[in-house]
């Protein structure tokens, strides 16, 4: 793992503990305008505390910038290419210098292949990588651990739902409420053909 990842890791963790998980669960419903690069942006917002945090805050497109280092800083896991998609939405929709755009399609969301939306719109991708560890395992181990177990897809389908610890290592993954039954079973198929 390299060293700024650890380090945003355990911060990431020791978070989760003393805030997130609880607050994930008690958000249901909460939303951001739409428009492209909504639903990835409170997927990864929402990890740590409630949405209403970017719905007061209207920032201009630097201050924007700034507190997405801020939030990296604090052990946000993502990846640079979510961060360019979620800085463009928040300077455009939640911009103080200008009024902000009606509601849009999230044509960010309607791109590309299915599974890697969803990997991209929850926050996958900020812990788990094709072919190298970052927080969690990379797929391509999860695939190469269940190979053959016809049982793998739903249970890797439940433990997308609910997270847990102990499969791969200490560290824990946090659980996944919001995501629809097609689509954890979706995302389970997909883990477990990257071989
Ligand atoms: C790793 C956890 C974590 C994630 C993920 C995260 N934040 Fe934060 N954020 C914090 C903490 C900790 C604070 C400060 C404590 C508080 O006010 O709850 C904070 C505060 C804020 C504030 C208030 C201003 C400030 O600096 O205190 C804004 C705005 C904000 N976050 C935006 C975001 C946005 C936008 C995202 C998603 C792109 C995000 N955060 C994701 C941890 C996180
Ligand atoms: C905050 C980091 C983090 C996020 C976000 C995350 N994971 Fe994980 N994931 C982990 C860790 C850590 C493990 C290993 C847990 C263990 O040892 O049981 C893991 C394990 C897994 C496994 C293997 C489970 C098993 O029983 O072997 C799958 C599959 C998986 N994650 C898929 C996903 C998917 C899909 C998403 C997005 C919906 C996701 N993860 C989001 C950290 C994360």
């Amino acid at each position: 793992m390299r060293p700024e990842l650890a380090g945003a890791a355990a911060q990431f963790i020791a978070l989760s503990a003393a805030l997130c998980w609880g607050t994930v669960l008690a958000q249901g419903e909460e939303k951001l305008i739409p428009g492209p690069g909504s639903t990835l942006t409170e997927n990864q917002c929402k990890l740590c505390h409630e949405l209403e945090h970017i719905r007061r805050a209207r920032l201009s497109r630097d201050e924007w910038a700034y507190n997405l280092r801020n939030m990296r800083e604090r052990g946000w896991p993502t990846t640079d290419a979510d961060v360019a998609v979620i800085h463009e939405y928040l300077s455009v929709y939640y911009n103080r210098d200008q009024p902000a755009p009606a509601p849009s399609a999230d044509t960010h969301a309607a791109q590309g292949d299915p599974a890697q939306q969803l990997l991209g719109a929850n926050g996958c991708t900020g812990c788990h990588a094709p072919d190298k560890r970052i927080v969690g395992p990379s797929f391509r181990e999860v695939a190469a651990k269940y190979a053959g177990d016809k049982e793998a897809a739903a249970r890797l389908a439940s433990r997308i739902r609910s997270g847990g610890q102990g499969a791969w290592g200490a560290v824990p993954m946090p659980p996944n409420p919001q995501i629809q039954d097609a689509d954890l079973r979706r995302l389970a198929t997909w883990v477990l053909e990257q071989r």
